[in-house]
């Protein structure tokens, strides 16, 4: 295989043990004789994997009991309007830190209109910063936040208090560092980036906040359906979540989230570290603020026309994805946690010899 340096958004790099655990679960699943893509999902084998993928979640995040993890399909755009379908009934609460916050909170005001409410947005200065001078409602059913933006690098590093249950779409930063599940009342996302491939999504609930609205809503909706079901009410994504599987016995290989989150600190220091030095770029994400899965940076003043010649020159040195997403421009490292550190290792020699030849 040609050798890159991935630094996709997301679908991403994925650990190479995992993808090679794919290929032979595709050809012979568990000594079947079939593919995994061709056995019953109500056998035991397959029964194996599901229970097995849920045990390493609990495992890996310290999740409580009263808490259910679940496997769905829709990806966390789905998880958009779960969430108010199942929690919202007086009044739902959101932070707006980025354009996936914003499409949460819409499908809240579509299912609620009014009930739904801004608590504070960072829209202002292009999603660069985290707001902190915003009052939770206490009569909110629930407060939202995106911990990770991923579109413009910035993070929710700690996990906040909150006088009502807290959800996070984690699409873009679970398992990248230890969290807190008793703090918050569901956590959700894709599990594209650090949990595996498109698919499948992983939703984390507090079982005790579910049953306490009162219209009623399609099935296939109600986290308790899938909570009754094992998250086979309909046919599972078999293969995402056997690659998640796999995925997650890395991340345990990696001495688990602790151990991934220390590698994790040193990539994104490494890269930061870098940016701040080299006089050609400048970091957009304010300090405080910064990811340390999704790195942006831009041309420094003065050099915005070199943009294009460093993306061809980073190209030609094997770098992959690290064109800026539009709304931000410029450029985006995404070091999710399957990215080596030799990667990131690359792209800094990459910036300092274009500097040297600029
Ligand atoms: C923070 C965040 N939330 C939600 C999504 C949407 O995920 P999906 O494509 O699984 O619906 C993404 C996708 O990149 C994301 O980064």
């Amino acid at each position: 295989m040609k050798k890159v340096h991935n630094f996709n958004a997301g679908p991403c790099v994925l650990p190479k043990p995992a993808i090679a655990a794919g290929i032979d679960a595709l050809k012979d699943f568990k000594d079947s004789g079939m593919s995994v893509i061709e056995v019953s999902h109500r056998g035991k084998d397959w029964e194996a994997v599901m229970n097995e993928t849920e045990t390493l979640w609990r495992e890996l995040l310290h999740i409580p009991g009263g808490y259910k993890v679940l496997f769905l399909s829709g990806g966390a755009s789905m998880q958009f309007l779960m969430v108010p379908y199942n929690l919202m009934e007086r009044k739902a609460a959101y932070l707006e830190t980025g354009v996936w916050a914003k499409k949460a909170f819409k499908e809240a005001q579509i299912l609620g209109g009014d009930k739904a409410v801004k608590v504070a947005s960072s829209a202002d200065r292009n999603y660069t910063y985290i707001p902190k001078d915003y009052v939770i409602p206490a009569d909110a059913d629930y407060f939202h936040i995106t911990t990770n933006n991923t579109i413009y690098g910035t993070e929710i590093h700690t996990d906040l208090d909150s006088p009502v249950p807290l959800v996070a779409d984690m699409s873009s930063d679970i398992m990248s560092r230890p969290v807190d599940v008793s703090k918050y009342g569901l956590i959700y996302g894709g599990a594209q980036k650090n949990v595996g491939t498109a698919g499948v999504a992983f939703v984390i609930v507090r079982e005790d906040i579910l049953g306490k609205v009162t219209r009623p809503f399609p099935t296939i909706l109600d986290y308790r359906t899938h909570i009754q079901n094992g998250s086979m009410f309909n046919t599972p994504p078999v293969f995402p979540i056997l690659i998640m599987n796999e995925t997650l016995k890395w991340v345990k290989a990696q001495g688990g989230v602790q151990g991934i989150y220390k590698q994790n600190v040193e990539k994104a220091a490494l890269l930061y570290n870098e940016i701040d030095r080299n006089k050609l770029f400048t970091g957009t994400a304010e300090k405080e603020a910064r990811s340390l899965m999704n790195i942006c940076f831009v041309m420094n003043k003065g050099y915005e026309n070199k943009e294009e010649a460093f993306l061809n020159y980073a190209k030609e040195r094997g770098m992959v994805g690290i064109k800026g997403h539009r709304s931000v421009g410029g450029f985006r490292a995404s070091v999710y946690n399957a990215c080596p550190k030799e990667s990131v290792e690359a792209l800094v020699q990459c910036m300092q010899e274009f500097e040297k030849i600029n």
